[in-house]
């Protein structure tokens, strides 16, 4: 057990300072009395002096060693691009920090397992950010399922419809950089929660597809073209004996939902059917045989995390979730064990999507190997 508490807060220093520091991991770790930012680092000095003033951040750096070794951060967040996630997260658990990675964790599952066993071994808290899995919607129908209200799983179905401009996405868009599109960014996520409702997936055929060349900025620049795909899917046999499909894609107009897009993901079981929706994550659809889907708000014990001091009138629903990943990653912290999703999980939906790759190259199905823990 650490000796972490409100009065000796987990020390966080965040790594790469843009969008989703900014949005999910900074307002996670403000409302967290046993977490404190106590240092930002980026590449972008200009950005380090805004976040200054936006987090209040004392400590700024474009060092990631500065960070890694410095006795007074005890955990990093790791929010860079993908293909740097892998250098920062040795550096970091190889000096004993506790870490918490962006998905996807790597640029393939050989980057991925090297970083998760640095992890393992050097006995740090290791977490992968699967922000959808912290949905209460999701955590419920979880629930439903596992305690076998269902009944047997038979098909997971899961849609991630984005409708996105057709302009270029940065780093997102190079392979050397992203790895893959649509299916690292979106699709990856949602291989983790089926996943961790139905078990290890056993085999798959997929298929990705470019459709747009991003060759221009949102501003009008020429930048070069894109080299991902922009639309992903996948069909897969669980072990357990159900079978999924999952689509996404980030052209599909009409789809912009507030920004939130269309997202879908349910359970058919030979008992009843359960629907969870990005865009009203309290709501959870229901239905036995001979009824229809109706909507069925989510109990109150899956809306925030136990012990929480979040709350749901703290913003919009379909964002305010997010926040929980860092109760999570401090809760392992200072409870001395493993955070869910670890970089296992993170290790598993790579192998997974890797696998995705390789079947549309080969055009045939790929059975997915086990994995030691
Ligand atoms: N879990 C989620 O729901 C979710 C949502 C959005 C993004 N992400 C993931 O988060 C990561 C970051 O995405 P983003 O949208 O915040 O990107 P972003 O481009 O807005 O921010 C990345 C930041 O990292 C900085 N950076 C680049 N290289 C660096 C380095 N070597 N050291 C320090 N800083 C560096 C950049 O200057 C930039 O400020 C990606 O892996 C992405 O897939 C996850």
């Amino acid at each position: 057990m650490s000796q972490h508490s409100a009065e000796n807060p987990v020390k966080i220093a965040i790594i790469g300072a843009g969008a989703v520091s900014h949005y999910h991991h900074v307002p996670g770790i403000n409302i967290d009395p046993r977490a404190t930012l106590v240092a930002a680092c980026d590449t972008s000095t200009e950005l380090l002096e805004q976040r200054k003033k936006d987090w209040g951040v004392a400590k700024t750096t474009t060092s990631v060693e500065e960070i890694c070794t410095d006795p007074e951060v005890d955990a990093v967040i790791i929010a860079t691009p993908n293909f740097t996630h892998r250098e920062i997260s040795l550096l970091a658990s190889q000096n004993g920090k506790h870490v918490m990675a962006e998905k996807p964790l790597g640029l393939n599952a050989g980057e991925v397992r090297e970083m998760y066993h640095s992890a393992r071994d050097n006995k740090v808290v290791h977490m992968t950010a699967f922000t959808y899995r912290f949905a209460p919607s999701m955590r419920y129908l979880r629930s439903l399922l596992k305690s076998g209200q269902l009944g047997e799983p038979r098909h997971f179905r899961s849609q991630r419809f984005l409708d996105w401009p057709e302009t270029s996405w940065g780093w997102r868009q190079y392979k050397d950089k992203a790895g893959a599109g649509d299916l690292f960014d979106m699709t990856i996520h949602r291989i983790d929660f089926a996943r961790d409702l139905l078990g290890p997936i056993k085999s798959v055929c997929g298929a990705v597809a470019q459709f747009t060349k991003r060759d221009v900025t949102a501003d009008g620049k020429p930048c070069p073209p894109s080299e991902v795909d922009d639309w992903s899917s996948l069909i897969g046999e669980f072990e357990c004996g159900a079978v999924g499909v999952w689509e996404g894609t980030t052209l599909a107009k009409g789809y912009h939902r507030n920004g939130f897009g269309h997202e879908w993901a349910e359970i058919n079981g030979s008992e009843g059917s359960a629907v969870y929706q990005l865009h009203e994550p309290n709501t959870i659809l229901l239905g036995k045989t001979g009824d229809d889907l109706h909507p069925v708000t989510v109990p109150e014990e899956f809306l925030t995390p136990e012990g929480s001091p979040r709350t749901t009138d703290m913003g919009e629903a379909a964002t305010i979730f997010r926040y929980d990943l860092i109760w999570e990653f401090v809760s392992a912290i200072c409870e001395g064990r493993e955070a869910v999703p670890s970089y296992y999980e993170g290790l598993m939906a790579q192998i997974v999507a890797d696998s995705v790759l390789e079947s549309h190259e080969k055009r045939a199905w790929v059975d997915i190997p086990n994995e030691p823990v």
